[in-house]
């Protein structure tokens, strides 16, 4: 496979070596895992990867550690699937919507308006009673899902008008991640779903190849899609969680206890990245605004109400609905 550096992102320019974020604690470590990310160092997934990585050094005694490769270094999430599954890429994080393509059954952790809070999420996407199952449902497929992390809740922008009800969204070209679940969604919310790689959305805004995105307040303003679509309006419609990837055969290269370690270390990523996450959403919003974003809070009700059909049309294994019904009474 050949590594790309995609455009879109603060990616370091020039061909050659990509360039990581690794923590100064493990880079000479004698296995230092990759770690494919699609967005910048400073966001909260990569910021408590890298510390993991730091931490799995020294419990290791410098066995193994961790480098992140951020901004897409490594391929948009799709390619780093495949990378993943090759065994040319250690771990990804990826958005949960491309693991359904693997197996329909994640949908049950992607549907829209499935989580109340990002405390319910995060309760359930470490509680292997709940997703132990659908995280190693795909072994034969060589992925493994280690744990999820809350990235947030989306909501709908665009460079037109801001959205107060699902009709303004009719006539309108949205970005949404690759998979047919999102794509109907948006048909649902009253807009035409177009899917794509994260990289492409401000391009493609721009020259209104499409009218907008959606997504968290932090993708909004790191990726300055506000200079592009100035309309964020909170549908909140949409948690998806970014899971962590692995292949069995990398990751059963460590010892039991090596393996255990990082499991461990692991769920102290999960409580950093929790409380990085609920900061840099808020502070993002206020850098939105500076740069000219006008947000507004349209009735959520009727979105929630249009998507409502969406459970039954994807939903359609025993299995995933009882996934479904795990999430949604963790709510409770
Ligand atoms: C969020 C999410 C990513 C995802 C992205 C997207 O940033 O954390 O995993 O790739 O949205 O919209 O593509």
């Amino acid at each position: 496979a050949t590594l790309t550096a995609c455009g879109g992102f603060d990616t370091p320019s020039g061909g050659g070596e990509a360039e990581a974020s690794g923590g100064a604690g493990g880079a000479d470590a004698e296995k230092v895992f990759k770690v494919a990310f699609n967005q910048n160092a400073e966001q909260p997934e990569a910021v408590a990867m890298t510390h993991l990585g730091e931490r799995l050094a020294e419990r290791t005694d410098g066995r193994y550690s961790l480098e992140v490769f951020p901004n897409e270094t490594l391929g948009a999430q799709k390619d780093t699937v495949e990378l993943v599954q090759a065994g040319t890429v250690d771990f990804a994080l990826v958005a949960g919507s491309l693991l359904e393509n693997f197996n329909p059954d994640f949908v049950a952790l992607n549907m829209p308006f499935a989580y109340d809070s990002q405390e319910h999420q995060e309760a359930v996407l470490n509680d292997p009673e709940i997703t132990g199952d659908v995280y190693s449902s795909i072994e034969d497929q060589n992925i493994r899902v280690l744990g999820g992390f809350s990235a947030g809740t989306r909501s709908v922008y665009n460079s037109e008008k801001p959205i107060t009800e699902p009709a303004d969204l009719a006539g309108m070209k949205i970005r949404v991640m690759e998979s047919d679940t999102n794509t109907r969604m948006m048909e649902l919310m009253g807009g035409t779903g177009t899917p794509m790689g994260q990289g492409e959305v401000y391009t493609a805004i721009q020259s209104g190849v499409i009218e907008g995105g959606e997504n968290n307040e932090s993708i909004y303003a790191n990726l300055k899609h506000a200079e592009v679509a100035p309309y964020y309006s909170y549908t909140k419609h949409l948690m998806i969680p970014d899971l962590l990837i692995t292949s069995p055969a990398v990751f059963d290269t460590m010892s039991a206890d090596d393996q255990a370690i990082f499991l461990e270390e692991l769920q102290g990523a999960f409580e950093e990245s929790s409380e990085l996450t609920t900061k840099i959403m808020a502070d993002s919003k206020a850098a939105a605004e500076e740069a000219g974003a006008e947000f507004n809070e349209p009735d959520v009700e009727p979105f929630r109400d249009a998507v409502a059909p969406l459970v039954d049309e994807k939903l359609t294994t025993d299995t995933s609905r009882e996934l479904y019904d795990a999430v949604r009474a963790a709510a409770e």
